[in-house]
Order: structure tokens, then C-alpha cells, then sequence
């Protein structure tokens, strides 16, 4: 089952909430929230999607594809706010690519925001949601090696490592090794039974 309008009726409406955060649809008005926070070469050096230095346009170009992504089948890139004052502190993210029961977690959090839990509830928040509405079976994820603190967050909301890759970076022009992560539903539902 995918993801329904109805999850979130409208994109700029907070579809899921944390503790701390509320998760809504990246739309074109958070691009001057998030632009600033992507200068800073600490958050964008690990990520395989992000170009640096990241421009308007990249950013046009990305909520586009946010878009079209959540219309043709149910990709989730998700703005993260602070629920104390909607600060806007980072995003995360569950996409589809070719198999419809599979997604990969992603996430990023501004430098100010870190050491708060905040990747750790919005991944929680995202698995609960991927394994529950959208009817994923498997959420996988790849990090590079250096990245520990990414691979203790996922392992934290439950991944397991299944093995090492290589992912090209954007940001740095050049592939690196990666670590594989894997959830199945079976695991989870065991762990949150
Ligand atoms: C990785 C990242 C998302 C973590 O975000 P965050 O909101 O600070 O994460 P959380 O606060 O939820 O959890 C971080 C955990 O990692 C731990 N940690 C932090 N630095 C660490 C390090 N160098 N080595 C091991 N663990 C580390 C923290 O202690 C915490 O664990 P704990 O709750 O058990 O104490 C953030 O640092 C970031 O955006 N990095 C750049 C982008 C990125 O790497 N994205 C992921 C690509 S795969």
C-alpha cells in the first residue's frame, strides 16, 4: 500500500510529529530555511545527494523533484521543525526508487541542531510510518564509513549492517566506501511488538 493523499492532505501541513519535531513535505517555501543550512561543508560532506556549494536553483530543481517523487509513488522528503517555534532544523527523508516495497532513510540536520536526538526521532518517526501506511517491507540505507554518528543513529532506530558498497558523492566529486544498512518489517515488528 502507498501512502495516500490523505496522510498528508495538504504538503504544508505537518503529516507526523516527534517529541520534539513535526515532519511535513518539503514545499518551495522552506528552500530560504535550508539553503543556509547547507553551507555549511559539516553537513553536506557525507550526504550522496547534495551538491556543494548548493545554490537557489538546486534547490528549485529539488523540491520539484520532492514533488514529483511524493505524486508518482509516495517518496517522503520531509522538512524538519523544532515543534517549541518551527525552527526549521533539517530534513529527512524514505525513497522509492525502482521497488515499490523498499525504501532508503536518509536524513540530515543542521549544524546548530545536532546532539539533540532530532535524526534520531525523525528516522523513528519515518520507519513507524514507512512500515505502517505505506506498507514497506525493507528500509535500507548506505553510509560512508568515516560517518559514525550516522551509522550509530541507524542503528539506534533498529538497522543492521548487511555489508560495504561504494556510492558516488556529489559534493565531493568522487566515489567512497560505504556501509550497507538494513530494517525489515519482520525485524521491526519484533522490536516494537
Ligand atoms: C549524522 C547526523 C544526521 C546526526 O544528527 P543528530 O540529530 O545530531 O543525531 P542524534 O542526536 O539523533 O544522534 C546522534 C548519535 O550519534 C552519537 N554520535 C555523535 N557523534 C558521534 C561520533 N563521532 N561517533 C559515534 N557516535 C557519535 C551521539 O552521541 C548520538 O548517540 P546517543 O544518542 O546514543 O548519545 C548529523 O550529524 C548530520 O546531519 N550529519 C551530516 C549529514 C549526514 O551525515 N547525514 C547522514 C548521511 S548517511
Amino acid at each position: 500500500m502507498q501512502t495516500t493523499e490523505a496522510d498528508f492532505p495538504d504538503p504544508t501541513t505537518p503529516g507526523l510529529t516527534t517529541p520534539d519535531l513535526t515532519l511535513a513535505l518539503i514545499v518551495r517555501d522552506d528552500i530560504s530555511e535550508f539553503l543556509p543550512l547547507l553551507g555549511s561543508w559539516e553537513v553536506v560532506r557525507y550526504t550522496s545527494r547534495i551538491p556543494y556549494p548548493y545554490s537557489q536553483a538546486d534547490g528549485e530543481a529539488y523540491v520539484a523533484r520532492v514533488a514529483d517523487a511524493w505524486r508518482r509513488n509516495g517518496s517522503l522528503e520531509c522538512a524538519l521543525r523544532d515543534r517549541k517555534d518551527g525552527t526549521f532544523v533539517g530534513i529527512a527523508a524514505l525513497t522509492i526508487d525502482d521497488d515499490p516495497a523498499e525504501a532508503e532513510i536518509g536524513y540530515w540536520i543542521g549544524l546548530p541542531f545536532w546532539g539533540r536526538g532530532f535524526a534520531t526521532q525523525a528516522s523513528q518517526a519515518l520507519i513507524r510510518h514507512g512500515f505502517t501506511a505505506m506498507g514497506l517491507d525493507r528500509i535500507v540505507s548506505t553510509v560512508v564509513r568515516e560517518n559514525a554518528a550516522s551509522s550509530h543513529v541507524l542503528e539506534k532506530v533498529g538497522l543492521n549492517r548487511t555489508g560495504e558498497d561504494e556510492t558516488f558523492f556529489p559534493a565531493r566529486d568522487k566515489h567512497y566506501p560505504v556501509y550497507r544498512f538494513e530494517l525489515t518489517r519482520e525485524k521491526w515488528m519484533k522490536d516494537n511488538g
